[in-house]
């Protein structure tokens, strides 16, 4: 018998991949590949498409670019219906639709609505995109994405779109951020207080918190430190190791993220305090690094045309 997997959203399914500029693209292809461990699954002109070894057609695409900077979100819409739909919820929440729906030209393909929250934030979903044999869980090879984390001047406005016209779920608020879900991940997309609207980090889901840790060491030997961990969360309950990628861009490694479903009990800051000097479950990680905390509030999104 096969279960229907929890929907929490009934428009987004999922957080699929996230589109950035950078300065130099063979720069970061070779870092996303050779030690990041993402593969290829696609080129153009000026731009590469990177996959992990799940079916999603890719994670993360690199775009040539004056500046580093996140040119959207992309989540996978729950039916083409679902794509009409979430074009009209946006706008009734505040938001823009900055293109309709159509045809995706770019690699992995679908039909796509790509959209703008209030404060110029740019989302896009998917429906019908391709997808990739799933090779399911390979040592120390990223499976998917499993969050961004999106910090906000305003908090509260930023959740109540995602809730009102995306369709999230709080699974927790802490002192500083709140966790939405969208499928069983305890959170797809969190949302950090901050004085801007930046990137705060992308995290990709490895096969266990063995991968996660050799992954520190991979990047150790490629002259990144981390920055943040080894650890694991309060809210979501996953192992993390952080880092600060090419151009500044915080990436994070993690395992065993917590599954919930409608029958979670939604957290509020009171019931997420540490004891005095501990950051992580298992009270071995240093705070982040002051370079970290740095990195992330320093990527923004491309303003939205
Ligand atoms: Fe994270």
């Amino acid at each position: 018998m096969t279960t229907t997997p929890y929907a929490a959203s009934p428009h987004v399914a999922a957080l699929r991949s996230v589109a950035l500029t950078v300065p130099d693209v063979a720069m970061a292809e070779d870092f996303y590949t050779r030690v990041w461990h993402l593969d290829v699954a696609a080129r153009t002109e000026g731009a590469v498409y990177l996959c992990g070894t799940g079916a999603a057609h890719h994670l993360l695409s690199l775009h040539a670019g004056p500046v580093t900077a996140i040119r959207d979100v992309t989540f996978q819409a729950r039916s083409l219906a679902a794509l009409d739909t979430l074009a009209g919820t946006v706008v009734q929440a505040g938001g823009r639709v900055l293109a309709p729906v159509a045809a995706i030209t770019e690699p992995g393909g679908g039909m796509g609505l790509t959209v703008a929250d209030p404060d110029g934030r740019v989302l896009r979903f998917v429906h019908g995109d391709a997808v990739h044999a799933d090779a399911g869980e390979v040592p120390d090879r990223p499976i998917r994405l499993t969050h961004v984390v999106l910090n906000s001047r305003d908090v509260a406005s930023t959740q109540a779109f995602f809730e009102q016209a995306l369709g999230f779920k709080l699974s927790d608020r802490t002192r500083i951020m709140a966790f939405l879900r969208c499928g069983s991940d305890h959170h797809s997309v969190a949302l950090g207080d901050a004085d801007s609207d930046s990137l705060n980090h992308i995290a990709f889901l490895m096969p266990d918190l063995d991968s996660v840790m050799r992954g520190g060491g991979r990047m150790r030997d490629a002259g990144y430190a981390i920055e943040w961990g080894p650890g694991r969360h309060g809210p979501g309950n996953n192992g993390f190791n952080y880092f600060i990628g090419p151009y500044g861009v915080v990436i994070e490694y993690t395992a065993e993220v917590q599954q919930v479903d409608d029958s979670y009990p939604t957290g509020m800051p009171e019931n997420w305090t540490w004891p005095p000097g501990r950051v992580d479950q298992w009270g071995i990680s240093q705070p982040p690094s002051p370079a970290l905390k740095q990195a992330q509030r320093a990527v923004f999104f491309t303003p939205a045309g």
